[in-house]
């Protein structure tokens, strides 16, 4: 199963979940340096990312790794507090510019391209203080914070995701608050987020495209969370229904402004405004695009990044409370969502690779065809992680033959895959104990050695070859 000439095989990490360093150096904390010290049990452990894998003094040890596999790709994030630590451009960390510098450099002298997050979860405390992404002042933060990256990376580093997953950020950080700040609203809240994300990713895209396009010649997208959702019951016309609810918050509520015609879709539309209503709000829970937002809005990515890790059954609506499965979905959507008995999973992902084909067929078909990268996919170990991890390279090696065959059979004009993550790292709320890495990491001694699993060393046949065998 040979791939594409040229087809990009990657990892991906993200500053807050692999740097540590929280406060090295000049750095200005972010929302999760302040969750998670605040304790409370919302974080497995009270773990924190405070030190993590050190890959902020031990970045060599990243690089090691990304050469042993034979990366052609390696996405990473800017902590925006490093660089900038009161978030905004009136103070500069020279400490912070250097680091990403060498990563930078490092990558391009080992023929390595750099995919570079400007934000992935870790807002600036300072921001947050003055309302964090429920003040529309952030998109102007934003805005400046992403032309400040452009001006200095931006001569190296030609693939840009201006925001990380911001369909999760929305729901988990604003809506739920299981995610810092961890102010739960439940209310207009997520909207507002969500509202002011798709605006600033917009306000970001126009300002390389008018500024740095030209001289830089690069891409700027955003990359979007996406679960595969069939109907449970696949003769339920309630179930079909509910599924295209789904999806439409799923995935459309931020890809059709973006990708199509700068509003949300109608049904998404609808179905809040209704749900407004019943919950005895005035008017819709979503705010509206004026007719010139909408212009500013659409059209603005240059490829389509999309993270599948898993899929999920969807059953029209009866929720009885508590007994949800863990899918980070918006409270108004009521679905019921499960996976079938007969997948195998570790915590929220179920191994389902033939939902990765689905989901680039349905990207293809929806946003005309765009050319795509998986920006993430991978699949987890619980602590005690085995280094042997035959069965977790199984997720990964079907996940390829599904990609593979949206290639050459559904001609999805697929061009990079990042797997997450290039090492074990703080996930989250999970702590340290769901494991993502391609390589171990012990973070039990402070050298924080990085060993590959089974997987790396698979993964690497991969690289190498282009391709599958079989
Ligand atoms: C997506 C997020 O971008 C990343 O930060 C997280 O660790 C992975 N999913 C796994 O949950």
């Amino acid at each position: 199963m040979a791939f594409p000439e040229g087809f990009g095989w990657g990892a991906a990490t993200a500053a807050y979940q692999v740097e540590g360093g929280w406060d090295a150096d000049g750095k200005g904390p972010c929302v999760w340096d302040t969750f998670t010290h605040q304790g409370g049990e919302r974080v497995f452990k009270n773990q924190t990312g405070d030190v993590a894998c050190g890959s902020y003094t031990l970045w060599e040890e990243d690089l090691k790794c990304i050469k042993q596999l034979g990366l052609t790709h390696y996405r990473f994030s800017l902590s925006w507090s490093r660089l900038l630590p009161d978030g905004t451009t009136g103070f500069i960390n020279q400490k912070g510019i250097d680091y990403y510098n060498k990563i930078i450099d490092d990558l391009l002298t080992n023929g390595v391209t750099p995919i570079v997050t400007i934000y992935h979860f870790d807002l600036p405390q300072a921001l947050e203080d003055q309302g964090g992404w429920l003040s529309e002042a952030i998109i102007e933060a934003f805005d400046r914070y992403a032309r400040f990256c452009f001006r200095t990376f931006g001569d190296r580093v030609k693939h840009w995701i201006t925001i990380n997953e911001p369909n999760i950020l929305a729901v988990l950080a604003y809506d739920m608050g299981s995610f810092a700040p961890g102010i739960p609203h439940f209310g207009p809240a997520g909207y507002q987020a969500a509202h002011n994300l798709i605006k600033a990713h917009a306000r970001a895209w126009h300002s390389y495209d008018s500024l740095f396009r030209k001289e830089q010649k690069g891409k700027v997208s955003l990359s979007l969370f996406f679960v595969w959702l069939e109907p449970g019951d696949p003769n339920s016309v309630a179930d079909q229904e509910a599924v295209k609810r789904a999806s439409a918050f799923a995935l459309d509520f931020f890809a059709k402004p973006i990708f199509i015609d700068g509003d949300y879709p109608d049904l998404v539309k609808s179905h809040i405004a209704s749900m407004s209503k019943k919950q005895g709000f005035p008017s819709s829970k979503l705010p509206e695009f004026t007719e010139e937002e909408k212009k500013m809005i659409k059209g603005t990515a240059d490829f389509f990044a999309v993270q599948y890790y898993t899929t999920r059954l969807i059953k029209h609506p009866e929720i009885k409370k508590g007994e949800q499965e863990k899918l980070d979905f918006w409270q108004d959507l009521q679905v019921d969502s499960f996976p079938d008995p007969s997948w195998e999973g570790v915590d929220w992902v179920y191994v389902v690779p033939w939902g990765i084909r689905k989901s680039l067929k349905y990207i293809k078909d929806t946003y005309n065809n765009p050319v795509i990268y998986i920006t993430e996919n991978g699949f987890p170990q619980r602590d005690p992680p085995s280094l042997d991890d035959t069965q977790r390279w199984e997720y990964f090696r079907q996940t390829f033959q599904e990609m593979f065959k949206a290639i050459h059979v559904d001609k999805v004009n697929l061009q990079v895959y990042c797997a997450w993550s290039l090492l074990d790292n703080f996930e989250w709320c999970d702590g340290y104990s769901l494991r993502f890495g391609l390589y171990h990491v012990d973070f039990e001694d402070p050298a924080r050695p990085r060993v590959p699993y089974t997987s790396a060393k698979e993964y690497a046949k991969v690289i190498r070859s282009n391709g599958l065998e079989g």
